[in-house]
């Protein structure tokens, strides 16, 4: 038997709903704080994601799904949204729009070969913003903001807002400087990985799995001591402007993110919820003020930052934070003959025609068992169809709530339901 990949799920109709709650929620999220939609390929160069997200992490070095296309081009499903989000900006040559910062979201699939994991898919969706073209404080904390806002809006409370200040370039060149000086006389202590990383990436040590708890690592230099001027200001500016709006966090100087392009403000959102699992980050984003010069675009910088749906809905089942089901149906038509499902059908065509949800049983199935499942679907409204019903071209038209009833003729019937 086939199987669905690896890493992978089917979200079967029991589950639907509770994405299509979660995306309509985050969409009318999204337009409070004015975000407008933006929908890129699900494939992109494989030099976008290796110049962006950086070759020396974990994202581009293990997790691509890269092959080539019939033409010989190398391109990659995308793991992360922020690079073809940019790559967008670019090309479409948005820094000539009248509104700056150009403020997109996205909820779309994402790919990562990773290990399989509770919370930890192949195939994940992110509800992502990027707000590209201006830097300032303020931003950073809208951005912030809108990221407390969709969980709490969600209920959820065991919430730990983490951030730090990765700095600017300058301040961040200093610092791997200084942990290359720190780390180099014992670096043969590590793993290989982290061998690696201290000539490509030192920072990304402090975040490593393995060699989290080597005293290296616990008294690593950190990352303030070596912000600069304009980097501290930025950074005590962004706390102070958090703290005016009551937003809690805590400041982690261990705090890195697994993408090369920060700058300046980094953060996750983690969950404390008991039995979340091990995996507890919800949400991760910051500040990337050099990736659209990198990326031979003009000199503007953006911020953002994304969560993927399963671990929202993780938290909240790990919260006991239940998602309405507003399933329902206006009217259920049962049958009592085959004249009766022939008729059956032909209302059905007209109801639906005029925006009523309607359906009725295609299985011959006992009275009492098509009442059960029009229970089950949650029928507003019922009808009964036998020979009388279609003699006289009229039926008992069934408020299933109050248990009410009202003679009316199909016709009547079906303005009735349209007024309700
Ligand atoms: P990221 O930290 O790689 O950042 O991913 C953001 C979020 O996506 C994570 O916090 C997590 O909720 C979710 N996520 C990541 N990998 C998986 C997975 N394998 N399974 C389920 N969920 C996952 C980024 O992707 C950046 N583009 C965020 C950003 C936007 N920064 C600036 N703008």
């Amino acid at each position: 038997m086939i199987q669905v990949p690896r890493g992978t799920q089917d979200i079967l109709p029991g589950e639907s709903y509770k994405w299509q709650y979660i995306e309509k929620k985050l969409h009318e999220i999204a337009k409070n704080y004015n975000y407008e939609e933006i929908r890129t390929p699900m494939f992109e160069s494989t030099d976008l994601f290796v110049r962006a997200v950086g070759g020396s992490t974990d994202i581009v070095n293990k997790e691509m799904y890269t092959f080539l296309d019939k033409g010989d081009r190398s391109l990659t499903l995308r793991p992360e949204g922020t690079a073809p989000v940019v790559r967008s900006y670019i090309e479409n040559k948005m820094q000539h729009n009248v509104e700056q910062p150009v403020k997109l979201f996205y909820v779309a699939p994402m790919f990562r070969y990773e290990r399989k994991q509770k919370g930890r898919y192949r195939q994940f969706v992110q509800f992502g913003v990027e707000a590209i073209g201006v830097e300032d404080p303020l931003i950073d904390v809208e951005i912030l903001s809108m990221l407390m806002h969709i969980y709490q809006s969600f209920g959820l409370k065991n919430l730990k807002l983490v951030i730090n200040s990765i700095g600017d370039m300058e301040s961040r060149n200093e610092y791997n400087k200084a942990l290359v000086e720190h780390f180099s006389p014992r670096i043969g202590e590590f793993c290989s990985d982290c061998q690696s990383r201290i000539h490509t990436n030192p920072m990304r040590i402090l975040d490593c799995k393995k060699d989290r708890d080597h005293e290296l690592v616990k008294n690593a230099p950190r990352m303030y001591d070596y912000l600069n001027d304009e980097s501290k200001n930025y950074f005590e500016t962004v706390k102070a402007k958090l703290d005016d709006l009551n937003i809690a966090y805590a400041v982690d100087y261990n705090l890195v993110r697994g993408l090369d392009y920060y700058t300046h403000t980094a953060f996750e959102l983690m969950s404390n919820a008991d039995g979340f699992g091990a995996i507890t980050t919800l949400c991760g984003g910051g500040r990337y003020n050099g990736l659209l010069e990198m990326m031979d675009g003009p000199d503007k910088t953006g911020i953002g930052f994304a969560l993927s749906i399963e671990r929202l809905i993780l938290a909240l089942e790990a919260e006991g934070i239940d998602i309405p089901n507003e399933k329902g149906l206006d009217l259920y038509v049962c049958t009592m003959t085959d004249e009766a499902r022939d008729l059956a059908g032909t209302l059905l065509h007209k109801l639906r025609n005029r925006g009523i949800s309607a359906d009725m049983d295609y299985e011959n199935r006992k009275l009492k068992a098509q009442m059960k499942d029009a229970d089950r679907k949650n029928a507003r409204y019922t009808i009964v169809l036998g020979e009388d019903e279609i003699q006289n071209q009229s039926a008992d038209l069934k408020n299933m709530q109050t248990g009410e009833t009202k003679k009316l003729s199909f016709e009547e019937m079906i303005s009735t339901m349209e007024e309700i």
